[in-house]
């Protein structure tokens, strides 16, 4: 599949974009505005577009057979090479619809992973992608060897035709199970670089993609990361460090950008890319205030966020763009629904002080106030201390001490020292109070409501 569109890149296929309408979906002013950003990052030239609204999907066609007609004469009108399908279809539906308009038809998942087969830079991203790829292709192949089998019983396919199959299902089922083996170890080592580098305060910057993540990565720490008006130009997970004003260095770390429905094999895979937001004390979401789609990708991350089990973490919701926004109504509108958000230009650098504050704000927040008592000669945990809090006095009483001091919740959490007695003066509940007291906006937030997002389109 990533063949096929790869081909398509060097010769500038024409692609005509359907989008079926269930009920469920949250509709932006055009359907299909996502799918032709997928569809040009891709390398594909949009030539025509079918938008049907339907109760339910039709089995044989996804499309009801009125719209396949007019489909089919789409294609033959625009000469297009491609159709693409917003919707995941079955085999069966895809190949009934190739039948249909005699070209090639490819769904939103089979672009996504052909995009990110062609971005992925790093082998880490590269196995995930090809992981990825196999778990989406193994059940549709599956279902063709099936088919193929039961066709066995003709002239022709006994024999080394059936051992055939029999080797490339097996092959594919080696090289998936290779691949998982591989990409746990690349999980496991990823864990434990990442926390060796706890000694800084970790923020991440996750957000939809195209929101302008590395691109306010860039402006704040003058990093080199590459930004693209294209989706998901960064796959892999870039770490830089920041020198927070008022603060001092940050660990900054930008991620692959994330999308509605992102396909689940794809989710899985790059968990060890996405290592870092889960780590991270902070997480910043950011946001591309100036889509009219912006409730539903603000709902769209939280939704990965959650299925990566990060949903825990305080994140603080940017609103990049602000640039672009040229109705002041729009951001209140938005601030409305996110009292906390802060509105950016990554761009052109406003509201930047203000961002910084709030984030240096945000992390001070996960500080706690602490007596720590222990032995006089427990030299390892008063080291410790010394790297990780802020110690701002020591009571000797005979052979144990008192050290009072500031110090992170997470490097707290990681004293386990049978010596150590914690009293923890600051009893304040981490989640529910901080939000309350520090202005984050704790993860998950209820999907917008009808009304918010027809204010703001
Ligand atoms: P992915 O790699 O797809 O996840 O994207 P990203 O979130 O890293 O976005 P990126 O920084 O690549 O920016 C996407 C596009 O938006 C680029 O063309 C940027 O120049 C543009 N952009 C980013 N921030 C701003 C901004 O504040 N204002 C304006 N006008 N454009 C911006």
């Amino acid at each position: 599949m990533g063949q096929k569109l790869h081909e398509t890149r060097q010769a500038k296929e024409t692609a005509v974009l359907v989008a079926v309408l269930l009920p469920d979906r949250e509709l932006a002013d055009d359907p299909l505005d996502e799918l032709a950003g997928l569809a040009v990052s891709a390398g594909l030239d949009v030539v025509g577009q079918v938008v049907q609204r339907l109760d339910q999907p039709s089995a044989g066609t996804y499309l009801g057979s009125g719209k396949v007609e007019l489909l089919t004469q789409l294609v033959h009108d625009t000469d297009a090479d491609v159709v693409i399908f917003d919707n995941d279809l079955s085999p069966g539906q895809a190949r009934n619809l190739e039948k249909a308009t005699e070209v090639k038809v490819l769904d939103r998942t089979e672009l996504i992973l052909d995009i990110f087969a062609h971005n992925a830079q790093t082998y880490e991203a590269r196995l995930a992608v090809e992981l990825a790829q196999l778990e989406y292709s193994l059940p549709r192949l599956k279902r063709m060897w099936t088919h193929l089998s039961r066709l066995k019983m003709g002239v022709g396919m006994r024999g080394p035709g059936e051992k055939q199959l029999e080797v490339d299902r097996r092959l594919v089922e080696k090289r998936i199970h290779d691949l998982r083996l591989d990409l746990k170890r690349v999980e496991q080592r990823k864990e434990r670089q990442v926390a060796a580098r706890s000694d800084h305060m970790a923020v991440s910057l996750v957000g939809y993609t195209n929101a302008g993540k590395s691109t306010l990565m860039n402006t704040l720490t003058g990093a080199d990361v590459y930004a693209a008006d294209k989706l998901f130009a960064t796959l892999d997970t870039r770490t830089r460090r920041w020198q927070l004003p008022n603060w001092g260095p940050v660990l900054l770390s930008d991620t692959v950008g994330f999308i509605r429905d992102l396909p689940h094999h794809l989710v899985a895979s790059f968990k060890a890319t996405l290592e870092e937001a889960r780590q991270a004390d902070l997480l910043l979401h950011v946001a591309d205030a100036s889509n009219e789609a912006v409730f539903e990708q603000i709902a769209a991350v939280y939704r990965v966020l959650a299925e990566l089990g990060i949903e825990e973490k305080s994140a603080r919701l940017i609103l990049n763009k602000a640039d672009l926004v040229h109705e002041d109504r729009r951001l209140d509108v938005i601030c409305n629904r996110y009292p906390h958000a802060i509105p950016v230009s990554a761009r052109t650098g406003w509201g930047l002080d203000a961002f910084a504050l709030a984030v240096s704000d945000s992390l001070s927040a996960s500080f706690r106030d602490v007596d720590i008592e222990m032995n006089v000669d427990n030299g390892r945990l008063m080291a410790f201390l010394a790297a990780h809090g802020e110690i701002q006095s020591r009571h000797y009483e005979g052979q144990r001490v008192t050290v009072h001091c500031r110090m992170p919740q997470k490097h707290l959490g990681r004293i386990h020292d049978p010596d150590a007695k914690i009293i923890n003066h600051d009893t304040r509940n981490c989640s529910a109070t901080q939000a309350a007291d520090k202005h984050i906006d704790t993860l998950p937030l209820a999907p917008p409501s009808a009304d918010a997002v027809e204010d703001v389109a």
